[in-house]
């Protein structure tokens, strides 16, 4: 079957539904998604979305970029930081007139919270910056851009796995994707694809991700021939439920939460003396972390205590009722009696598909890019995070960058013919399904998946080191050869779960070896990139970004300097 639009987005979260937005009633979109779109992972987005509207202490956009910056260990594009720090006020007050229903404080105003490396004055005090919708915020974000969209009458083709790009001598036309339900292969033409799909925080066995977060699209974009973009960097979060690492929001700590030894010591204010538990992300996830190694785990388990009791059942109740419930359901913990078991779980990806701050996807080391293929969201990198991210800029991030991109796919199209179907692509991409449908190994996928999820996070994670990563990338490598030996018991055309975890393991194969490629690379330590064998940051060498591509069939390594306007590099302490 064929389909045909101007503009395919892919991927029903933050960034793609912004971007439909965007492109306005007069183009024809399509919104292609592997899950119903209210269930894209923005929705798990719980505590707040960072701006400098000043609604409940001094703030200012300069400082919001300096935290940034900061944040993300120098290596972020300071360009792109000041487009989103400067641009963040706006978006927040255009989501209310859009109808987000954030909390307020008590004259009216949209209310903020402290959030993890969040400063005032350039570093002097934490700051009340994250706008929030208690604790659910990237849910009540998404579903007011739905409504949006489909009142503007976006068409929605949920339940769809996009299998690959068509890339028409170097010009993407369009996609090829899967619909679930029927098992059909439909070919969606277009003048302009934009890829929104998010983070693939599967490729570790802890994570706070939904099962759909398996980088589909970096990978597509990866095997088209774009560049991804300081893939080594990913983010763990610190407090993910012990075992499970179901999220449990920054915003608990921003709200007066802290965490807690076995000694029922307060560990942070030995390590950020400022700003305690609200230093960054990567910091508290080693701090948790070493406490653990020191044999200061509670019960000498691999946990800490995240300990909310002192904020009594009123602020629980207004601002953490999902996390609340969260810990309830999941853990057993009535949060206003008892604390909460804590560790680091895999989060967000500041790596992906390389794309300038207008989602133009970088084809060339020079800034070509690749006509007709866009990207904005967690799957981009623009890079506004570099090698740490800052809590409360990623939904940020989607909604910048993402009307960013919409407004330039609404002008590419405006300029581009429509471009002649061909039927090529979608019959090579039925012979390849056809092929995966017919193997007879004897392989079985979610063991291989397994395999690989326990050694990225054995080798991968918040501590690596060289023989830890060369082994993981054997491993790796070891899987994707097993992986041509797969059957597919399924044979069934409704819902095949089977065939399409086949699919999304061949994608986080490849962006395990590339994460694991720039790891072992980058011999410093930088932001959430922790080398044990080199644990400071060298930017004599290293304050470059990786860029990995496909060279033929194998990755090869390249490098991009960093964009520095404002604030040279310096030592960073909290
Ligand atoms: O902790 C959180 O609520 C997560 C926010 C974020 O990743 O920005």
């Amino acid at each position: 079957m064929d389909r045909r639009y101007d503009v395919v987005i892919v991927g029903a979260g933050l960034a793609g539904l912004r971007a439909a937005i965007e492109l306005g009633e007069g183009a024809r979109a399509a919104v292609i998604s592997k899950v119903f779109a209210t269930r894209s992972h923005s929705g798990a987005a719980q505590g707040g979305i960072g701006a400098a509207i000043a609604n409940e202490e001094p703030d200012q956009w300069e400082w919001h970029m300096f935290d940034t910056v900061k944040g993300s260990d120098y290596l972020a594009d300071q360009d792109a930081v000041e487009i989103m720090t400067r641009d963040a006020p706006n978006t927040i007050f255009e989501l209310e007139h859009l109808g987000v229903p954030f909390n307020r404080t008590p004259d009216g105003r949209i209310a903020q919270r402290a959030f993890g490396g969040h400063t005032r004055d350039f570093g002097k005090a934490p700051v009340k910056r994250a706008c929030y919708a208690a604790d659910r915020t990237g849910r009540v974000i998404l579903d007011t851009l739905w409504e949006q969209t489909l009142r503007m009458g976006v068409d929605f083709f949920d339940e769809h796995q996009v299998l690959s790009l068509i890339v028409d001598e170097g010009i993407c036309t369009g996609v090829v994707a899967y619909e679930l339900a029927t098992g059909a292969v439909v070919a969606f033409h277009c003048k302009a694809v934009l890829l929104a799909t998010g983070g693939a925080g599967k490729l570790f066995k802890t994570t706070s991700n939904a099962f759909a977060s398996t980088g589909d699209g970096m990978a597509l974009a990866y095997r088209a021939g774009a560049a991804l973009e300081d893939m080594e960097f990913v983010q763990f979060h610190p407090t993910g439920i012990y075992k499970l690492g179901i999220l449990i929001s920054e915003a608990a700590r921003g709200e007066g939460g802290v965490l807690r030894n076995a000694d029922g010591d307060r560990f942070m204010e030995r390590y950020a003396p400022v700003i305690k538990d609200l230093a960054p992300r990567d910091m508290v996830s080693r701090c948790i972390l070493k406490e653990i190694q020191d044999g200061r785990g509670i019960g000498g388990q691999a946990f800490v205590h995240l300990d909310l009791t002192h904020l009594g059942p009123d602020v629980i109740g207004r601002k953490l009722a999902e996390i609340a419930g969260f810990a309830k359901t999941y853990a057993g913990v009535d949060v206003t009696r008892e604390p909460i078991p804590v560790q680091p779980t895999c989060h967000y990806m500041m790596g992906g598909i390389a794309a300038n701050a207008d989602g133009g996807v970088m084809a060339g080391d020079s800034g070509t890019t690749l006509p007709g293929l866009f990207a904005a969201g967690e799957c981009a990198c623009v890079s506004v995070h570099g090698a740490n991210r800052l809590g409360c800029n990623s939904l940020l991030d989607t909604l910048v960058f993402g009307r960013r991109a919409g407004a330039a796919v609404r002008d590419f199209i405006r300029t581009t013919p429509t471009p002649k179907p061909s039927d090529r692509f979608r019959e090579q991409t039925e012979s390849r399904l056809s092929r995966l449908m017919a193997a007879d190994g004897t392989e079985k996928i979610g063991i291989l998946m397994a395999e690989m999820q326990q050694v990225m996070m054995e080798h991968v994670s918040v501590f690596r080191q060289a023989s830890g990563l060369q082994a993981a990338l054997q491993k790796i490598r070891e899987l994707r050869e097993r992986s041509n030996r797969i059957s597919i018991q399924d044979q069934g055309h409704c819902f095949n779960r089977n065939l399409l975890e086949a699919i999304e393991l061949g994608h986080m194969l490849d962006l395990a070896e590339v994460v694991i490629l720039g790891a072992l690379d980058r011999k410093e330590s930088r932001g959430a990139h922790w080398r044990e064998d080199f644990p400071q940051r060298d930017d004599e060498k290293f304050l470059h970004h990786t860029m990995v591509r496909l060279s033929g069939r194998a990755p090869e390594l390249s490098y991009r300097p960093v964009t520095i306007t404002r604030f040279q590099p310096r030592e960073r302490t909290y």
